[in-house]
């Protein structure tokens, strides 16, 4: 498999809606794909996910910007013509044709010799687990199971770069998370340079390389999972990436490596700087970050207790809005709804994020 870099460079795409108005769906992006990396575009609807995917398929042409594949800008080239291949929601596949004329269309298109095409599509039924299905129709087959002929059709052409916008949104639960894990590891076995488009934090968490997160046609933050979950540089990286809570602070010193805040009476080191410099900070604790207790600076009553088994959620009213613990067993019987408690900080995993 071919392996290349991809490069958006201040990309900007702006449409004009049905009353003429201009609509900036994205605005001035850029971000680099290495060979064979899985980077995600992440981001709530109508940031500017499939817009971009489909500038860098050549489906849309940028208003303005560059996109570089191996360092050729292919802005100018139609998208038969850039060796890219995309995987939609809706799976698109032939339905009068079966599972193997659907994977070789694209072989047949490209005047690839018969053997060669039965050849490859033996290969690659392999890779994504669909050895024996090469007479079915596709009426025939789960929609996993469709999706895989999907990413087979796709993958067979040897495309440089593979697209993804949503794969996964029509299946159920239980297929989504075992595709998720197939994706990744056929992505990994063939090697291939990917970007994959999704509003689902859980599958970019899984799968990324690296996340784009976008806001409102922007980029908001780049970085790996763990740099995003751990380290976000908003309240709204923060929140997109999972639960969390925020407390107002002030802040009392920098340190090189540690910030010194107070909550209240309590001051707490927490060792990290924040990612960006502001005017006021919120402090940002996920629901693992936060204890009950006997004392500590929040002070509220438990109107909620959801039992999960391994760990309960408890919810709990207090000045600054509800908060949400997440709290381990064993669990002090003495806590039930309508109690008052206390909330320490554990510093060790806070956050300290800009407020704006
Ligand atoms: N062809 C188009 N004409 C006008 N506006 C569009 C068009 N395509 C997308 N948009 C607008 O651009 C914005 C981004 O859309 P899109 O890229 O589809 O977002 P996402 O995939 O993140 O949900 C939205 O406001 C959308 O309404
Ligand atoms: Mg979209």
């Amino acid at each position: 498999m071919k392996q290349v870099s991809l490069k958006i460079k201040n990309v900007s795409k702006v449409f004009k809606d049905f009353k003429g108005r201009e609509v900036r769906a994205v605005d001035d992006i850029s971000f680099e794909v290495n060979p064979g990396e899985f980077v995600t575009l992440l981001g709530p609807s109508g940031c500017g996910k499939t817009t971009t995917l489909r500038m860098i398929a050549g489906f849309e042409k940028p208003t303005s910007g560059m996109i570089l594949i191996n360092d050729v800008n292919v802005v100018e080239i139609p998208p038969w013509k850039r060796d890219t291949a995309m995987v939609f929601q809706s799976y698109g596949l032939f339905p009068h044709m079966n599972v193997a004329e659907n994977i070789a269309y694209g072989l047949k298109m490209r005047k690839v010799p018969k053997e060669e095409i039965e050849k490859r599509v033996k290969a690659i039924l392999k890779v994504v687990g669909l050895e024996g299905f090469e007479e079915r129709p596709p009426s025939s087959l789960s929609g996993g199971q469709q999706q895989r002929v999907a990413l087979a059709r796709a993958l067979v052409v040897e495309p440089s770069v593979l697209l993804f916008d949503e794969p996964l949104s029509n299946l159920d639960v239980l297929l989504r998370e075992q595709m998720r894990v197939e994706i990744k590891r056929i992505q990994k076995e063939v090697g291939i340079t990917a970007i994959y488009v999704t509003h689902d934090r859980t599958e970019a968490l899984t799968l990324s390389d690296k996340i784009v997160l976008m806001k409102g046609g922007k980029i908001e933050q780049i970085g790996t999972p763990e740099e995003i979950y751990e380290k976000p540089v908003s309240k709204f990286a923060a929140e997109f990436m999972g639960k969390i809570n925020f407390f107002p602070i002030d802040v009392v010193e920098f340190q090189p490596d540690k910030t010194v805040v107070k909550l209240k009476n309590a001051v707490y080191e927490i060792p990290s700087v924040p990612t960006k410099r502001s005017e006021k900070y919120v402090l940002g604790c996920r629901p693992e970050g936060l204890k009950l207790s006997k004392e500590g600076p929040v002070k509220g009553i438990i109107t909620t207790i959801v039992y999960l088994g391994n760990f309960s959620e408890y919810y709990i009213q207090t000045d600054y809005g509800e908060v949400m613990v997440k709290v381990l067993p064993p669990f002090d019987k003495n806590l039930t709804e309508g109690r008052e408690v206390f909330i320490e900080v554990i510093p060790e995993i806070a956050k300290i994020i800009p407020e704006s």
